[in-house]
């Protein structure tokens, strides 16, 4: 059971939206997903209650430090994928989460090219591993990206991040009303009225290549404790 944790200590970069989208792909895919609120704002566990039953989706919504381990632990079994939404905030709950992590994506928005948040995560991930030798994998996903944007102005943000030795994801998420608007009508964006919500059919294959990209990276047999025994 990888755990993905969405992390950026800013509010607004698009964690909450990615891990709704990422959640729901990989549940549509056929996967046991449980998603681990740990957002003050609840939009994920407001979605769950607004949505009755989602296929293959649980949610837990709340959780503390002393008992993140205990849900991580609990799930084993009976999930194949635990994905953890955080605060726009830095502080020890994320610091654990991300401790417990098999991969850390970092949303950054691709207009606003303010990276700071994530620079914040990525400096965490670099103390982890320089002075606890723990390295966590770890991808930047850009987010909230407009669809007329050139490719060639995500290139540079790629370029840029990658002479840092920083992995972004090939897919952005791209601006989408249907990506706000699942959060208001519960569900999941196969449910949602293609008439009522434009560019759904877009909105869909984005989802779906998010998806893709993300169970390759982060494949089901892949876990950190098996990693460390291996
Ligand atoms: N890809 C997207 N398309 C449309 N709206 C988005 C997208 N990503 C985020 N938003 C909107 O931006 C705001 C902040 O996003 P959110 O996911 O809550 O960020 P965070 O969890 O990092 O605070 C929300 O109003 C959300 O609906
Ligand atoms: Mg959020």
């Amino acid at each position: 059971m990888p755990v993905i944790t969405f992390a950026n200590t800013k509010g607004g970069a698009g964690k909450t939206t990615a891990a709704l989208i990422l959640a729901t792909e990989l549940a549509r895919s056929g996967a046991r997903v449980t998603i681990l609120d740990a957002d003050p704002q609840h939009w994920i566990s407001h979605w769950h209650d607004i949505s009755g039953k989602v296929p293959n989706i649980e949610v837990i919504s709340y959780v503390t430090m002393a008992s993140i381990q205990t849900h991580i632990n609990d799930n084993r079994a009976t999930t194949d994928y635990f994905i953890i939404d955080l605060a726009g905030a830095r502080n020890t709950l994320m610091a654990t989460a991300i401790g417990l992590s098999d991969h850390v994506m970092i949303p950054i928005q691709g207009c606003a090219m303010d990276a700071k948040g994530g620079a914040q995560v990525l400096e965490l991930l670099g103390h982890l591993e320089e002075k606890a030798g723990i390295r966590i994998d770890h991808s930047v996903v850009l987010t909230r990206v407009n669809s007329l944007v050139t490719t060639r102005a995500l290139q540079v943000v790629k370029q840029l991040l990658s002479e840092r030795a920083v992995r972004v994801l090939d897919t952005p998420i791209i601006e989408r009303a249907a990506f706000r608007d699942v959060f208001d009508c519960g569900g999941t964006l196969q449910t949602m009225d293609p008439l009522r919500v434009s560019n759904l059919d877009k909105a869909c294959q984005n989802a779906r290549a998010f998806g893709d990209e993300v169970r390759q990276l982060v494949p089901l047999r892949l876990t950190r404790n098996m990693r460390r025994a291996a």
